[in-house]
């Protein structure tokens, strides 16, 4: 059969908010066009983030009644922890409230000002919580994973002979650890190949440096390997992911995503001294070894959703439907970065609206005008995320103007999909309409989530 069906079936319903456009306009207005400023009761469709919006199975509830809420040795853990090691091989299994937390543990061990850690493309909390510690965080794609319009199997992987460069530049004690981040989220949801990461290990391990995975979508990326990748086709999603882990010396991960659950993270490490320090900043911070400032339940539904994602079916729908949604807009010429990804769907603000310059922010305008049509909650990866200005006040943009539509996991059906294609196809044919757009207010880290904007 070709139709590709959700593998679920519904138990339960959470009606979603029914909007006029004269309502949004004035909502957008008062969330000074800020998405992230919007009240979820007046968002239709939420594509704002996949990142603990996932709808859980049946067997995920079923087992948060089981959780045991000890404050130690709470026997929930246990099940985290032995489901993460059969994936990941990994000796310590370091729970946090998200991945986040796990990334600010982290290199609070291994970071200072004096140190350099790259990555295929850091996501934003990433950067965010290396460059806190004045550690310099390098992004390393590769030319094609910077071009949106480039049909390629792997654009997440990393440069591997722009790492060499640096490592040799910049010495390799400067560098704690290389990071992968699968799939690259910034770089528009792509995948890694084994290949590459078996690569960077290869390059990495010459110098002794360790290989860490930012693997808050393993299992998508994972799914890719098996398509795309020769000599994995028939390999089950476990097989590929443990292999993926085998060359990695540690991972961090923001479980919101690939754990199928609403909340948790956790960093994985195979060094005594590493994982000692982790621990301490750990108790202080976030609370014991054994739940890392999670409920207990929260690890029981993790512990299921960690089997759950390593289903083919699942992830055949899961990548199937981002793919639908890319197929309907893009029929109707809506430029998009291609092919699409694990988790989303990115347009491309510069051909969306080759008439506002992206100092004018292309994507917020999109973002909004999106919002206004139909109740549909984006969010902009360009210049308000990543742009800078440099001292004579010229605007520095990143290399692409992108606008993200991340798709829950198991929330929305195909109808919503073809919903949300409608709208976007209708903002895009009134492109011309698109006006620029201003920041009036922004914070000096990570401003995209509190920034106001005005139109000029
Ligand atoms: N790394 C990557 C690749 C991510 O995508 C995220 C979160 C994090 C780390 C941080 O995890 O949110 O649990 O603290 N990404 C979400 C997103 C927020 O919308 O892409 P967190």
């Amino acid at each position: 059969m070709k139709t590709l069906i959700e593998p679920f079936k519904i138990k339960s319903v959470e009606h979603i908010p029914m909007t006029t456009e004269s309502d949004r306009e004035k909502y957008l207005k008062d969330a000074d066009y800020n998405t992230f400023s919007l009240r979820s009761d007046y968002v239709t469709l939420d594509y704002l983030t996949d990142s603990g919006t996932t709808a859980m199975s049946s067997r995920q509830w079923a087992q948060v009644m089981d959780g045991d809420e000890s404050y130690a040795g709470s026997k929930s853990y246990y099940k985290f922890e032995k489901i993460l090691q059969e994936i990941t091989g990994f000796k310590y299994i370091i729970p946090t409230h998200q991945g986040r937390a796990a990334e600010r543990i982290l290199f609070g061990v291994i970071g200072d000002k004096t140190k350099v850690v790259p990555n295929n493309t850091h996501f934003d909390t990433t950067r965010g919580n290396l460059e806190f510690l004045g550690v310099e965080a390098v992004d390393l794609p590769t030319a094609i994973g910077i071009n949106p319009e480039i049909e390629a199997d792997f654009k997440g992987n990393i440069d591997i002979d722009a790492l060499k460069n640096l490592i040799e530049k910049v010495g390799a004690d400067r560098i704690p650890i290389v990071m992968i981040t699968v799939t690259n989220n910034s770089g528009g949801g792509q995948p890694v190949s084994m290949e590459n990461i078996r690569e960077t290990k290869k390059l990495v391990s010459q110098y002794g440096i360790p290989l860490f995975l930012d693997c808050c979508r393993f299992a998508e990326n994972c799914y890719f390997i098996k398509q795309r990748e020769a000599g994995y086709q028939d390999k089950t999603i476990k097989e590929i992911a443990q292999e993926m882990f085998s060359y990695a010396d540690g991972c961090t991960m923001s479980a919101k995503k690939d754990g199928l659950s609403n909340t948790g993270g956790f960093i994985g490490l195979n060094n005594d001294d590493w994982a000692e320090k982790a621990k301490v900043i750990l108790i202080v911070t976030e609370g014991f070894v054994t739940y890392g400032g999670l409920a207990r339940r929260d690890l029981e539904a993790l512990a299921v959703g960690f089997e759950e994602v390593l289903d083919e079916n699942y992830l055949r729908y899961r990548v199937g439907q981002v793919k639908m949604l890319g197929d309907l807009i893009t029929g109707e010429g809506v430029p998009i970065l291609v092919p699409t990804g694990g988790h989303a769907v990115y347009l491309d603000a510069k051909r969306f609206a080759p008439h506002i310059e992206p100092k004018y922010f292309p994507g917020q305008a999109i973002s909004c005008a999106i919002y206004i049509k139909g109740g549909i909650r984006s969010v902009e990866i360009g210049s308000v995320m990543f742009g800078k200005t440099d001292e004579n006040g010229n605007h520095i943009a990143p290399n692409m103007e992108l606008v993200r539509l991340a798709i829950p996991r198991r929330v929305y059906t195909k109808s919503h999909i073809e919903y949300t294609a409608e709208a976007i196809i209708e903002v895009f044919k009134e492109k011309d309409k698109l006006r620029k757009m201003k920041i009036t207010y922004e914070a000096p880290f990570l401003r995209h989530f509190t920034a106001k904007f005005d139109y000029i």
